[in-house]
Order: structure tokens, then C-alpha cells, then sequence
């Protein structure tokens, strides 16, 4: 049996700020921030738009693409460091009410930016027991978490959803090697007070997203070059044999960091990261749903999805295309 992405979606705000308009907010530059990340604007939800507004209308596109109706899903699978409610219930369940998926089960998964890579992980573990397609959405709505007087955080994330669905069947190909992995030990990196780890924090307004940027940017490169080099190792593949990388989009450097390291260029990576900023976990899935709109993405393509984040958190799926 072999579990196969058979229909992508993604969904963004119509609201974009650029690192000009920011430049009015913070001491900062579209210079500054273009040479430091590579980015030049992100999306920004509007005051009607939250992770499940934005994940439900992925999840329909990538529905619509792989011709299945809400009813045929057995599971939703959420990732989401920025749900409509802080546990429960679950953004997957509300999404699952308005999608009319009445058949599905629905449930979060907290992986932080690699939460993508997790779900397929997840769902392809679950698929080996419920036969059914799975939906995994992957939604964030970041501005929300950002202090935006803050320009060491507030140029680097914008908002975002992407969603696949995943079929099985006998056809070989789909999704292939996984490796996820944490280092706990780091998990104060990057984190964000809000929940019920103590008296004060349990009754105090969520904090904002704070990051140590360096120590994430060196885990970040080393998760990189583990992820490619092991997945390559798997199947004995070379460089040649690879058609693309599609990294979590945090910033262009750690990409240009991580070629340093290994031997595949730059031009495999795939990046878009210049229009959307870091979109945490939503960041590959709508960089898959980019690529597959724009026909970069033929049957029998090899790709690796990287992402690393919160936790710490890596994770890497090895994808032969079969769309
Ligand atoms: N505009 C202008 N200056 C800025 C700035 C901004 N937006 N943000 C930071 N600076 C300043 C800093 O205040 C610092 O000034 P100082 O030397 O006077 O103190 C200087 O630039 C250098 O800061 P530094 O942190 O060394 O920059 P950097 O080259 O390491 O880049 C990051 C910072 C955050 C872009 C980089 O570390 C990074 O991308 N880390 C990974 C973060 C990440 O991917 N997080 C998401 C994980 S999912």
C-alpha cells in the first residue's frame, strides 16, 4: 500500500504589508531585511480571517483539485502554533464542521513549523489502519503572535494556510521516507508564554513569539543537511536524481548555508519566501500548492520536504510525485 498527495490547495490574506510599510512601524529596511532573509512582504489576515477561515478555503482548493468530496475523508489532521482556541476545541474540528466533512475524525497536531511533515507522517501511519484519504491542513495566522514593535521578530513571518489530501492505493510512489526528530533541550529557542505552566501564565494574556535567532538558524542549517543527506542515503540517490527541495521557507540564508554543506545547488530548492515570509507549518504546503499551479511538478519527480522550528523540531519526507 502506498499513500499518495493527490490534491493540493493553499489560501492567503488579500492584505500584504512590505518591508517598506514596516520600515514605517520599526528601525528597519527593505534593504536590511531582503539581505538578512531574503524576504520583501507577507500576507496579513484581516480582522474576519483566523487559521480555521484561511484553513478551510485551502482544504476546499486542495478537495477540488484531487476531486473528493468532504464526506469520502476519514481523518483531518490540523497543524496550527496559532489556533482559534488555545487547546481545545480543536481547529481541525472546526474546520471539519465547515467543510460538512461528517464523517471524518479531526484533531491537531502540535509540531511547530515542521507540523506539515509531521501530519503526512501521522496520517500515513493512521492510513495504514483506515484506508480512508486523509486531509492534512497546515494554517497559521502569525501577525497575530508578533510583537510588532519588535523588528528582530516582526519582518520575518507572514500568514498563510496550504492543505493536501492523501489517497492510497496500489500504485508505487507517494510518499516515502520520513525522518522527524526533536532536541528538546532547546525548547526555549523559540516559544511563546500563554499556557498553563504556571499560576501566572495560565491567567496572563498570551506573550508574543520570542526567538533566540542564532542558535534556531544553526539547528535549522544542521536539520537541513541531515534531512537531504539521510533521505539521498535511503534510496541511493545523487544529486542528479533529486528534482526538488522544498524547504521550510524561514530564510534564504540558512538555504544558501546548507548548499555550502552539501552537494546538491541552490537552484533545486525551491523558494518563496521574497512574497510570503515564514508562514510556519504552512510554509511547504503552499510552496507544493505554487509549484503545482505553475506546472514545475511531473509524475515521477523526486522531492524532499525540510523543516525545522519550535521545540526543538525537524522533520523530512521523501516524496516521489504521482499526480
Ligand atoms: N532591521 C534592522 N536591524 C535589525 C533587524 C531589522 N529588522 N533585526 C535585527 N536587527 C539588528 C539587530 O538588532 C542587531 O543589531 P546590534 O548588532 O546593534 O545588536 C543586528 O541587526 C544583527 O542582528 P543578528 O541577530 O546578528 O542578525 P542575523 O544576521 O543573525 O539575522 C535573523 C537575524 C533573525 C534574521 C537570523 O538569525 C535568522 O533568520 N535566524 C533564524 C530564525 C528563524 O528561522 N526562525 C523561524 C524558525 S521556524
Amino acid at each position: 500500500m502506498y499513500t499518495h498527495i493527490v490534491g493540493t490547495g493553499s489560501a492567503v490574506p488579500q492584505r500584504v504589508i512590505t518591508n517598506d510599510d514596516l520600515a514605517k512601524m520599526v528601525d528597519t529596511s527593505d534593504e536590511w531585511i531582503f539581505s538578512h532573509t531574503g524576504i520583501r512582504q507577507r500576507h496579513v489576515v484581516g480582522p474576519e480571517e483566523n487559521a480555521s477561515t484561511l484553513g478551510c478555503e485551502a482544504a476546499r482548493r486542495a478537495l477540488e483539485d484531487a476531486g473528493i468530496s468532504p464526506e469520502e475523508i476519514g481523518t483531518i489532521i490540523v497543524t496550527s502554533t496559532t489556533p482559534d482556541y488555545a487547546v481545545y476545541p480543536s481547529t481541525a474540528c472546526i474546520i471539519q464542521g465547515m467543510l460538512g466533512a461528517k464523517n471524518a475524525a479531526a484533531f491537531d497536531l502540535a509540531a511547530a513549523c515542521p507540523g506539515f511533515v509531521y501530519g503526512l507522517t501521522v496520517a500515513k501511519g493512521l492510513m495504514q489502519i483506515d484506508n480512508r484519504p486523509v486531509l492534512v491542513i497546515s494554517t497559521e495566522v502569525m501577525s497575530r503572535t508578533i510583537n510588532w514593535s519588535d523588528r528582530n521578530t516582526c519582518c520575518l513571518f507572514g500568514d498563510g494556510a496550504g492543505a493536501v489530501v492523501l489517497k492510497n492505493s496500489d500504485q508505487p510512489g507517494g510518499l516515502g521516507f520520513h525522518l522527524v526528530g526533536a532536541d528538546g533541550t532547546g525548547y526555549l529557542a523559540i516559544h511563546r508564554e500563554g499556557g498553563v505552566r504556571t499560576e501566572e501564565t495560565a491567567r496572563e494574556k498570551p506573550g508574543d513569539l520570542k526567538m533566540d535567532g542564532r542558535s534556531v538558524f544553526n539547528f535549522a542549517v544542521r536539520s537541513f543537511c541531515d534531512i537531504i543527506a539521510k533521505s539521498m542515503e535511503h534510496y541511493g540517490w545523487s544529486e542528479k536524481d533529486l528534482t526538488w527541495i522544498v524547504p521550510h521557507q524561514a530564510n534564504v540564508r540558512i538555504i544558501d548555508a546548507a548548499v555550502k554543506r552539501i552537494n546538491v545547488p541552490v537552484e533545486k530548492f525551491y523558494v518563496n519566501i521574497d512574497r510570503f515570509a515564514n508562514t510556519s507549518s504552512a510554509s511547504i504546503p503552499i510552496a507544493l500548492d505554487e509549484m503545482a499551479k505553475k506546472g514545475l511538478l511531473r509524475r515521477g519527480n523526486r522531492l524532499i520536504f525540510a523543516a525545522f522550528g519550535a521545540g526543538l523540531v525537524y522533520g523530512g519526507v521523501a516524496v516521489e510525485w504521482t499526480k
